[in-house]
């Protein structure tokens, strides 16, 4: 007897429709024709059936703070940045768990079921840190939560910086985060990068910085990224996260430059809605997109993933946590939009997401963990230019999710017509 049974599923790249059969959390068969009984059967109606989208970047402290105490007028990373400085004091736990709780219903009902949030740590009362600590506790049976250490402010550069990260990491944050471009100097960031993956060597940890998010064509710290983890050996466990610069790199530093990361196995994030935001504003015109070069990454075997980044903070004034938003934003603003660079975008927020967290048990295959998401589309790429309804959301065989079919009825005289943009 299984728990859960869908039939007449889509699965990703695959022409023929299949059932898939959960029982215990896990798939336990994929297969054209299951003859088990099961507890509950959603049809799935023909409908793609994909793992769970996986956000790879994201700000949880912050998130749903938007005009708090005010609204960000320059659309700059900096005024962000000072907004949040002057927000800070007036953050509560309770404010601050009652906006993280709001937003993760939010990324259910999308079908996010794993989210990589960096944490400011350079506030002395680490109370952001306690709280998403606690939520990730909480959460646990319906998203995946992983914790970055996020020194905002500058490990080097703020007050105890590096004790308090330290501390952070004590208390179960999972992840060694950092920003080199915020440091005082070209040679601080570049320390900062050493003292930061020294941290991650010593206690076994993953990595992830945000890295020269600016503008500046010669801030050189995702080279010093890549130096130290072949260095110390953290191949496969680093990412750098933003990497706009590169963007506004030398052409021939950047053909030194990707062999490296490639060499150091490094993961990247980019946050396509909101770096299309945030760069360039120093421009007059043209304007630079300021987003990393993606397909000449992938294109390196380097692994890319999409951040979502921000959802109505100091630094974007929009969003519903919806990644397939961000991959829509992303095919635009990196030129992939052939039918491959489609599919690249939309594993960019899926499968490419879990490698960056490390996932156990991510996909469709029997022994997988029963987690996916049934869209209102055919497929990957209808799904993208249709951002659909996310008609099923199953966390370890278990729905916990529902939206119904976004249908229009239209009438221009000749009676009712359903259309639902297929
Ligand atoms: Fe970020």
């Amino acid at each position: 007897m299984l728990d859960l049974l869908v039939i007449n599923a889509a699965l990703p790249g695959q022409e023929a429709l299949t059932e898939i059969g959960c029982k215990d959390g896990r798939i336990v068969m994929v297969e054209p024709d299951i003859e088990v009984e099961a507890a509950q059967v959603i049809d799935a109606e023909g409908f793609l059936v994909t793992p769970p989208f996986v956000d790879s970047h994201f700000h949880m402290d912050a998130t749903l703070s938007a005009g708090m105490p005010r609204r960000n007028e320059s659309g700059t990373l900096l005024e962000g940045i000072r907004i949040w400085g002057e927000l800070k004091p007036d953050l509560t736990p309770q404010g601050l768990k009652e906006r993280a709780l709001k937003l993760l219903r939010w990324s259910v009902a999308k079908g996010n079921l794993a989210i990589r949030t960096h944490v400011d740590t350079t506030d002395p009362s680490l109370m952001a840190v306690d709280v998403l600590l606690e939520v990730r506790e909480e959460m646990k049976d319906f998203v995946d939560i992983q914790l970055v250490a996020f020194p905002q402010d500058g490990v080097l550069r703020a007050p105890k910086g590096v004790e308090l990260l330290e501390r952070a990491l004590d208390k179960g944050v999972d992840v060694v985060g950092g920003i080199p471009h915020f440091e005082r100097t070209m040679d601080q960031g570049r320390e900062s990068v050493r003292v930061l993956c020294e941290i991650a060597a010593r206690r076994g940890l993953m990595v992830d910085m945000h890295c020269d998010e600016s503008d500046d064509p010669h801030s050189r710290h995702v080279e010093s990224l890549a130096f130290e983890t072949q260095r110390l050996g953290l191949q496969g466990r680093v990412t750098g996260s933003h990497l706009t610069s590169m963007h506004s790199m030398d052409n021939y530093y950047v053909s030194k430059l990707l062999p490296l990361m490639a060499e150091a196995g490094m993961h990247c994030v980019c946050n396509p809605l909101v770096n299309m935001n945030l760069q360039g504003r120093h421009d007059t015109y043209p304007k630079r997109r300021g987003l990393m070069r993606v397909p000449e990454l992938m294109g390196m075997g380097i692994n890319v993933a999409f951040g979502h980044d921000d959802v109505m903070d100091p630094w974007y004034p929009m969003g519903s946590h919806d990644m397939l938003e961000v991959a829509h934003m992303g095919a635009h603003a990196l030129h992939m939009t052939g039918m491959d660079g489609l599919r690249k975008m939309f594993r960019a927020v899926t499968e490419n997401g879990a490698r960056v967290l490390g996932l156990e048990g991510y996909g469709l295959a029997p022994g997988c963990n029963a987690d996916f998401v049934i869209l209102q589309a055919s497929d990957e790429i209808e799904a993208l230019r249709l951002r659909p309804a996310r008609l099923w959301v199953v966390r370890r065989g278990r729905v916990v999710s529902r939206t119904p079919k976004v249908e229009a009825r239209v009438d221009m005289g000749n009676g009712e017509e359903l259309v639902d943009f297929t």
